[in-house]
């Protein structure tokens, strides 16, 4: 396709044409609204007589619903058809998506949300449901999942700005999954608008594909990190890996990871306390799992029971799980080598506490590692890890150095010791 994109807007409401109409003539060279309806059967007659490129459809309107004139656009004359839906009407999206739609867009979208969309819909190929076998992976980016058997200890925070740290200004390709699928709030705490959330994917029953999977990433603006969001609601994560899945036989949380790997350098996974299914498969698709722990003697205690379970349960290697002792600076009576010895583990990262610093970014949804005017031991830390577990290619920061002695091999039976203590 050359030119411009002629576009055809149906919606019943007046005011949504008018607003829609502005967005687009404020691009109005890349743009063209061709004609307006406001049902669907309108819609497939105006298709028919002026052959738009892309046809902006909602789906709630009389005389024909958005679902029914885009199956018969699809019949008659296919275009790109681009939907536009309200949360809570995912059911109709995947009905809309099975009729031949291209594309969707959650009301309220943004203007360079509706471009993006419909420059993608207004380009051939298939639609989203006729996206089928996944292509073969391209590349096979690291995958490395967050984890803690204790709750609030930073592991969201972690991924934030290790997921923002090893993109390197959008240099790197890296996805952030919420795999925290009850009460995940990564979005938030990367500044993220989303599109829809994992839950999207899992109700289209069918195989998620790279291209399917990067639809529903909200790119982080300042590091260029793919995010994708946990289900709105708790009681919809067991349509993600609990007995609420549409087909019981898929692992779409296995499907996912798998995508995104593909189609990205690096995949950071973030979780919830339990080892719940989610977790497991992160669990076993991942390179790297960083264990996140805090110089705190029941979050400690937590933590040696989660090193059993991964260590001595799941018997993944020593080196795959890495202890991130966060807030290591806390006055908290035990010092890193007690703490390194009694989990029987090694600490390699150290993250000091900056109670203000994290709290700003998490309400400003910046990521502290992003800001670079400002570099602050955590920032330094969080930058270090980012290059160690990134391979430390490219970036050169001073460190906050792990004492020699946490690296050492612990003794055995240090755990019972140290809490014997208290
Ligand atoms: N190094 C730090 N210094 C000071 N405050 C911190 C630090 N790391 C995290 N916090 C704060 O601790 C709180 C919990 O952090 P966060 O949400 O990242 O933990 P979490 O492990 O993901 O929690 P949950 O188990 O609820 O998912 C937040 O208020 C965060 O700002
Ligand atoms: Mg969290």
């Amino acid at each position: 396709m050359s030119g411009v994109i002629r576009v055809l807007l149906v919606d019943d409401s007046e005011l949504v044409r008018q607003s829609v109409r502005a967005m687009l003539e404020l691009d109005s060279a890349e743009f063209e609204v061709v004609g307006e309806a406001a049902n669907g059967l309108q819609a497939v007659a105006e298709t028919a007589r002026l052959q738009p490129d892309v046809v902006l459809m909602d789906i709630n309107m009389p005389d024909m619903d958005g679902i029914t004139a885009t199956a018969k656009i699809m019949a008659s004359t296919p275009v790109g058809v681009v939907i536009i839906s309200v949360q809570g009407e995912q059911e109709y999206l995947r009905r809309a998506m099975k009729a031949g739609a291209r594309d969707y867009l959650l009301k309220p979208f943004t203007c360079e949300e509706l471009v993006k969309s419909l420059r993608a819909a207004a380009t051939p190929g298939p639609s989203l449901m006729a996206a089928s076998a996944p292509p073969p992976p391209k590349r096979q980016g690291k995958i490395i999942t967050v984890f803690s058997t204790k709750g609030g200890v930073g592991k969201t925070t972690i991924v934030a700005n290790l997921a923002a740290g090893l993109a390197q200004g959008g240099k790197v390709k890296v996805a952030a999954i919420d795999l925290d699928l009850e009460f995940g709030v990564l979005a938030t705490m990367m500044g993220v608008r989303t599109q829809g959330s994992i839950v999207d994917l899992c109700r289209l029953e069918q195989p998620i594909t790279p291209e399917l999977a990067g639809r529903l990433l909200a790119k982080q603006n300042q590091s260029g990190v793919g995010v994708l969001a946990a289900p709105p609601l708790p009681h919809l994560a067991s349509e993600v890996d609990g007995d609420g899945r549409v087909d019981r036989s898929r692992s779409y949380v296995s499907e996912l990871i798998e995508s995104l790997s593909a189609s990205h350098d690096f995949v950071v996974i973030d979780t919830s306390l339990s080892f719940r299914e989610a977790n497991l498969i992160a669990f076993d698709k991942s390179d790297l799992i960083l264990m996140v722990t805090q110089p705190e003697i029941t979050a400690l205690e937590s933590t040696a029971k989660g090193l059993d379970v991964l260590l001595d349960r799941l018997e993944y290697p020593r080196e795959k799980v890495q202890l991130v002792l966060n807030r290591s600076d806390t006055a908290s009576g035990l010092s890193h080598e007690e703490i390194g010895a009694s989990l029987g583990h090694p600490l390699s990262y150290l993250i000091p506490s900056d109670g203000t610093a994290t709290l700003v970014a998490a309400n400003t949804g910046v990521p502290m590692v992003l800001k670079r005017a400002s570099r602050t031991p955590i920032t330094e830390a969080l930058l270090q890890m980012a290059a160690q577990v990134g391979g430390g290619e490219g970036v050169v920061r001073e460190t906050v150095p792990v004492p020699v002695q946490l690296l050492k091999p612990a003794t055995s039976g240090g755990v019972r010791r140290l809490f014997g203590l208290f």
